[in-house]
């Protein structure tokens, strides 16, 4: 059986010297919490210093974006050429807070998607819904949408190493408002539905859904007891390793 997923996403926190002091105290519960696959997605600037950190460890380091392309005139952007040089193992791709504010499109996810798994990174596709799609009742098609787009053309093998993350973007952040575990068990529900619609039984099983908005120790426990909850995807509560292992414990018991 896949271990459960448990990570973070650090978004634009934590200098290098605070990275490497948050990754130690990880690296040890890691050891501690075998029963946890756990995976960091630090700012690139911390990438180096913390895959060093993390070359005897099970940890899962992870990217929070990039280009498709290897090389070329592209501005700002970051390649998976020179992520493959640092030895990242996943990208998180499409986090709601890349739609918001720099036009992530499903289009060049799609992009993003296919680069990824030709370079051998696990590809972490962030899909959710807004408030008014909720409140419509259009979340299944817009969820369905996000995802059918950005695996338009990934066969089924390519497609079994990608994980999904399901993060509602009113779920998230610091106005975030938690979601009810029933929601978010019929949405888990309805993405393995379009899973198994793009590919099967078998490969739809073998994709991680993680749930991730707002996720902290009040709440991790049911969400994690949720079927087709296969991992937690924390922000806040895990950048603060006193709140991060306090999750762990209560997902042990
Ligand atoms: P949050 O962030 O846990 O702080 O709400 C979640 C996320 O953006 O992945």
């Amino acid at each position: 059986m896949n271990k459960f997923l448990l990570g973070t996403n650090w978004k634009m926190h934590k200098t290098e010297q605070e990275a490497l002091a948050y990754t130690e105290v990880l690296k040890e519960a890691a050891k501690e919490y075998e029963e946890y696959q756990f995976f960091i997605i630090p700012p690139y600037t911390d990438l180096k210093g913390v895959k060093q950190l993390l070359k005897d460890s099970t940890i899962i380091l992870g990217a929070q974006n990039m280009h498709w392309e290897s090389e070329g005139p592209y501005t700002g952007e970051i390649s998976p050429e020179m992520l493959k040089e640092i030895g990242i193992n996943l990208i998180e791709l499409g986090h709601s807070e890349r739609r918001q504010y720099y036009n992530e499109n499903d289009f060049d996810l799609n992009k993003k998607i296919k680069a990824a798994v030709r370079y051998g990174f696990i590809p972490l596709l962030c899909v959710g819904e807004y408030t008014e799609d909720k409140e419509y009742g259009v979340t299944q098609e817009v969820l369905s949408k996000q995802i059918k787009i950005a695996l338009h053309g990934v066969s089924a093998t390519d497609a079994s190493k990608v994980w999904i993350a399901y993060e509602p973007v009113w779920a998230i952040g610091v106005n975030g408002i938690p979601a009810d575990v029933n929601y978010v068990r019929q949405v888990h529900e309805s993405i393995r539905e379009v899973l198994v619609s793009l590919y099967g039984n078998e490969t739809a099983h073998a994709m991680p859904i993680l749930y991730g908005g707002s996720v902290n120790p009040g709440n991790a426990l049911e969400l994690s007891k949720q079927p087709h909850v296969d991992g937690l995807f924390v922000g806040r509560s895990a950048w603060d390793m006193i709140t991060f292992k306090q999750i762990m414990e209560l997902l042990n018991k």
